[in-house]
């Protein structure tokens, strides 16, 4: 793996250190599940799904070199386009598409355990594929308008379709009060937009139906993981935490208390 060429930090993302752009490349340094990230990159390769960076190896400093892929990628302040409902549709496009692609990768055994709080009881939900799980505007590349690939595996994991479209509307709804989402997000109508996601992917009704109980199921459990991550692991856990990420979790669960019946309402009408 040839390793010439100037490092130029990739600092838009919350929690990867040492990231960095080399040519038309990027290197990671390995997450928690690194060798997951590489089979579903080399899994999404094999079956010529185009929306994900390839991988292309390690590097001599051990990090995991990736494509470059060309594109907008929303940083903060987000973008005037940043609320587009066509984009947002495209993006539900894209990641129906990646959960197709990626059901054939089947579900891994034998994966290293997540960093959570011993004894947190799981969200009884079916595992159906690995979901990407972190949707969020920094983690999509548009282009022309459209989004044009996922990239950020680190927090890929197996899940249901509905988890992942749960994921999907919390960061593009999204899910939560004007007061507790970036200033482009706001004044938007969050049911109109749940119902564009859920139709853009083609989501079945049986997972429309359950969707919101799920979201509060795992936005309570997000409080008690972030707050272990801050704790144990430090670093962008912990910036983001005492940046007061914490609490928006808990606004959070008031807003969807508050608002779940009417999305459901929405996703079904
Ligand atoms: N393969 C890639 N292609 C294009 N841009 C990338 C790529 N990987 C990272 N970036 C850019 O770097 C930023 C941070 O990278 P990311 O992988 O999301 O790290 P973090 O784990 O810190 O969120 C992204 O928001 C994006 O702008
Ligand atoms: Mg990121």
């Amino acid at each position: 793996m040839a390793d010439e060429g100037e490092e130029i930090p990739l600092t838009g993302g919350d929690v990867t250190e040492g990231l960095v752009r080399v040519g038309d490349t990027v290197r990671r340094p390995p997450g928690e599940r690194a060798e997951m990230v590489r089979d579903v990159l080399l899994h999404l390769e094999s079956v010529g799904f185009e929306g994900a960076p390839r991988f292309l190896g390690v590097d001599s400093a051990g990090r995991q070199v990736l494509s470059y892929v060309e594109g907008e990628v929303a940083g903060r302040p987000h973008p005037d386009w940043i609320a587009d409902e066509d984009r947002l549709i495209s993006l539900a496009r894209l990641v129906r598409a990646y959960d197709d692609a990626i059901e054939s990768f089947g579900i891994p055994m034998n994966l290293p355990a997540p960093i959570e709080p011993p004894g947190l009881p799981a969200v009884a939900d079916p595992v159906e594929l690995v979901g990407h799980q972190d949707i969020t505007p920094e983690n999509v590349v548009f282009r022309d308008g459209r989004a044009y690939a996922l990239i950020d595996f680190d927090l890929a994991r197996p899940v249901s379709r509905a988890r992942e479209m749960v994921n999907l509307m919390l960061w593009w709804a999204p899910l939560g009060a004007d007061a507790d989402v970036d200033p482009g997000f706001h004044g938007l109508d969050r049911l109109r937009r749940c119902r564009l996601i859920a139709d853009a992917y083609d989501l079945s009704d049986p997972d429309r139906r359950r969707l919101m109980e799920l979201a509060i199921a795992l936005n309570e459990r997000v409080w008690h993981t972030m707050k272990y991550r801050a704790e144990t692991l430090g670093g962008g856990w912990q910036r983001m935490w005492s940046e007061g990420v914490g609490d928006k979790i808990k606004n959070r669960q008031t807003w969807l208390d508050q608002h779940a019946d009417s999305i459901t309402t929405a996703l079904l009408s």
